[in-house]
């Protein structure tokens, strides 16, 4: 495999074109929007020059990578001389079936279709294919470069060939590919979920502030970000998305997200990508307090 389109330039999208372009690939980064191609691109740079700092890369590698990294806002294109596509599109189940169908057209016929979805049915997706032996869940974690994990999921069809070709493109990559099957949340989302969940709950019925329920986990679990620190950094708009999906996929009331945590997402305070959640960052210094609700 040499040619990767990666669908979505957005933190996720823009996190996994980079660990492709770092390891030799030649990466099509595709999104709708000119300006989230150029903010994508500009991530990667700053993420790039952040490893040379720490000697994590050279700056003659970083040079190497970022020239092979092109980017296109037309998916039928993009994907027409695609190896493999990896979709990182907004978490909305319509919007995928339409790429997937879109992409299933354009690609060639050995061409695999991976979704980073965090929780839609990869047997779903796979639906709107004709090739659904191809379509595999391809799950990095966030921040993509750092985190070693890629939850591979295999859907009701997707072949064994499909999955050894993830697998090993994933340890080409340095990252650790775990092979889970498809059910509603997988296996990260269904565990890391309702911990965020109950946390947000603990909060709400008043047991323990912010900091100490975060200064629990952290310092008795030994966990690198509290629960409700970790709601923020991934956004609180997908944390509810992905416990919608399970509590309907499921139909188990454990599942049932928080009314605080829905409340907050129809207010807009989405985490650190409005800058507001249970708390708040600076854009500019990018200190990290406690948000005003919660004091
Ligand atoms: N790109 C490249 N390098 C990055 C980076 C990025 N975007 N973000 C951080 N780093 C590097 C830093 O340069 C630093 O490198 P060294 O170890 O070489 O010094 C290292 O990562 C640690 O970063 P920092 O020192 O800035 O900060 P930290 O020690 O507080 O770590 C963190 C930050 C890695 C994010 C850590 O807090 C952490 O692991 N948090 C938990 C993250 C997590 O749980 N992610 C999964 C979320 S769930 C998900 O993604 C799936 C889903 O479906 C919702």
């Amino acid at each position: 495999m040499k040619n990767i389109t990666v669908i979505g330039a957005g933190t996720m999208g823009n996190g996994i074109a980079h660990v492709f372009a770092q390891y030799g690939f030649n990466v099509l980064l595709v999104d709708v929007v000119q300006s989230s191609l150029e903010k994508g691109l500009q991530t990667i740079a700053k993420n790039m020059e952040r490893q040379v700092a720490k000697s994590a890369l050279t700056e003659e590698e970083k040079t190497l990578a970022l020239g092979r990294l092109k980017t296109s806002t037309d998916l039928t294109t993009a994907v027409s001389s695609a190896d493999l596509v990896i979709e990182a599109a907004t978490e909305n189940s319509q919007l995928k079936l339409d790429i997937f169908s879109k992409m299933d057209a354009a690609a060639p016929a050995h061409c695999i279709l991976a979704s980073n979805t965090s929780s839609i049915s990869i047997t779903k997706i796979a639906s709107a294919t004709k090739r659904p032996d191809k379509v595999i869940g391809m799950h990095f974690m966030n921040p993509v470069p750092v985190m070693k994990l890629v939850e591979v999921i295999r859907g009701y069809s997707t072949s064994d060939e499909t999955t050894r070709a993830v697998i090993d493109l994933s340890i080409a990559l340095k990252k650790v590919p775990v092979e889970v099957n498809d059910y509603p949340g997988f296996v990260a989302n269904r565990i890391l979920m309702p911990m965020i969940n109950e946390a947000i709950y603990t909060l709400y019925e008043g047991v323990a502030g912010v900091e100490e329920i975060d200064a629990v986990m952290k310092l008795g679990m030994g966990h690198p970000m509290g629960p409700l620190r970790l709601a923020d950094f991934i956004g609180l708009d997908v944390c509810l998305a992905i416990l919608r999906v399970m509590y309907e996929g499921f139909g188990n009331s454990k599942y049932a997200p928080c009314p605080l945590l829905i409340n907050m997402v129809a207010a807009g305070k989405l985490g650190d990508k409005t800058g507001e959640g249970f708390y708040t960052v600076s854009r500019e210094t990018k200190e990290v307090r406690i948000s005003p609700a919660f004091v």
